[in-house]
């Protein structure tokens, strides 16, 4: 097995050599949205001029889609471990969940009660609380323990009862990177006689994920999150989706994918798997015979080990700054249960001004609530939010020194009150 090798990772990046007044752009935005490899950039330009056409033609060109269209379902099932007729694309995690909280609303009856949390993004809150709207149903919220932005399982105990009908849940937090301890809360939710909607959007750059093995109903991800185009992918349970109302035009043969589909996009989508198997066999000694899913889940295994190690230098290094404090799980027995995402406040400075003043010296990091919402309200830091430094396995110590150094010199650069 070969070392990881983050700067022949990087070579494959052309994004990682932007630069801004002469030095490199540093990318810490990846839970907002992560770099492309080159292999992405040219299937989706390939797909163009070779592939490009709608579905179902008697003609080359829409024959090469078609098949992009399928391996992109296959690809993805790679990603989370289930049957490519499982999976559904379409334009990003929200508006698939959405699409199918509406097909959930209608088996809804009032009374009945769905449970989302107050730590996740609100992707997998709102649709739950429209479905609920529309079904007289009741939403119970499971709150976190706002002292370690955890959730624990005997508070979810207490919501539960004969009328749970779904509890809505993300596999990681896209603020504070908690991971969740999804198999538990299934097995709860399945004793109570209720589906698991896993918002996995934020966990897939990160872990292998495997909706089987955690007994998930539903599990949503993002392709752009992960190496790929701007696009969507939800699984769901075969047997849950067939007696699911579609909301769909009558010829369509997919019951959930609506419309014609961003083909361009699946192109890219096989790419980003294939790069991630692709570091599977590279970094993560996955034998010459194994499948694409087997040499995808030994690429995340490796970007694991790095990210995680590359997170426990960060929050050191944030630690040697005065009035910066990080949100979420930080005792070291707790870093295998986060993402290499932090989550900062820095005392005297305001979220935005943090940002702007890294953004004008190349260091991208995002600022606010992430949506996120309900999690940084309880936490008291709305409206403004905080400032979060997302890792990806592209990183490296170098970045995370440049970062602390502009950190440090952030309240005199800004001045910002409290
Ligand atoms: C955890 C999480 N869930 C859901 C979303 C929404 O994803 P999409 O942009 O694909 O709708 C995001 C996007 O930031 C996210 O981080």
């Amino acid at each position: 097995m070969t070392t990881f090798d983050a700067d022949a990772i990087r070579a494959r990046f052309p994004a990682l050599s932007l630069t801004q007044d002469g030095r490199l752009m540093a990318f810490f935005d990846g839970p907002g949205g992560t770099q492309v490899p080159d292999s992405v950039i040219d299937a989706v330009s390939r797909y163009y001029r070779e592939a490009n056409a709608n579905h179902g033609g008697a003609f080359a060109t829409s024959e090469r889609s078609d098949a992009i269209v399928e391996n992109a379902h296959a690809a993805l099932a790679d990603v989370l471990g289930v049957d490519a007729d499982e999976v559904t694309l379409g334009p990003n995690m929200t508006t698939l969940t959405f699409h199918v909280s509406r097909s959930i609303a209608a088996t809804l009856r009032p009374g009945d009660e769905i449970v989302v949390t107050g730590l996740d993004h609100q992707a997998n809150v709102d649709p739950w609380i429209a479905a609920a709207r529309d079904s007289e149903a009741i939403v119970r919220t499971w709150e976190p323990d706002l002292a370690d932005c955890t959730l624990r399982l005997d508070a979810l105990d207490e919501l539960l009862n004969e009328r749970t009908r779904l509890v809505a849940v993300g596999w990681a937090s896209n603020a504070v990177g908690t991971i969740n301890p999804i198999r538990e809360i299934a097995d709860r939710a399945h004793r109570a006689g209720a589906w698991l909607y896993v918002d996995a959007v934020h966990a897939a750059p990160h872990l292998p994920l495997d909706a089987r093995a955690v007994d998930a109903d539903f599990v949503a991800c993002s392709v752009y999150k992960f190496f790929g185009p701007h696009l969507g992918a939800l699984y769901g349970r075969r047997a849950i989706m067939n007696s699911l109302p579609a909301y769909k035009v009558g010829p369509a043969e997919h019951r959930f994918e609506t419309g014609t589909g961003n083909h361009e996009g699946d192109a890219g989508a096989v790419a980003a798997v294939d790069y991630l198997a692709d570091l599977g066999a590279r970094f993560g000694g996955a034998a010459g015979g194994a499948s694409r899913r087997e040499r995808l889940l030994a690429g995340m295994r490796t970007i694991r080990a790095y990210e995680l190690d590359l997170y426990r230098y960060l929050a050191g290094r944030l630690g040697e700054l005065d009035g910066v404090r990080i949100l979420g799980l930080t005792a070291a027995a707790d870093m295998e249960r986060r993402t290499p995402t932090a989550a900062i406040s820095i005392q005297g400075v305001s979220p935005r001004a943090a940002a702007e003043e890294l953004g004008r010296r190349g260091i991208a990091v995002w600022d606010g609530d992430f949506y996120a919402t309900g999690l940084i309200e309880r936490l008291g830091f709305a409206p403004d939010g905080v400032v979060r430094i997302g890792l990806t396995h592209y990183n490296t110590r170098a970045e995370i020194d440049r970062l602390i150094e502009e950190l440090a010199g952030l309240p005199a650069a800004t001045g910002a009150p409290a």
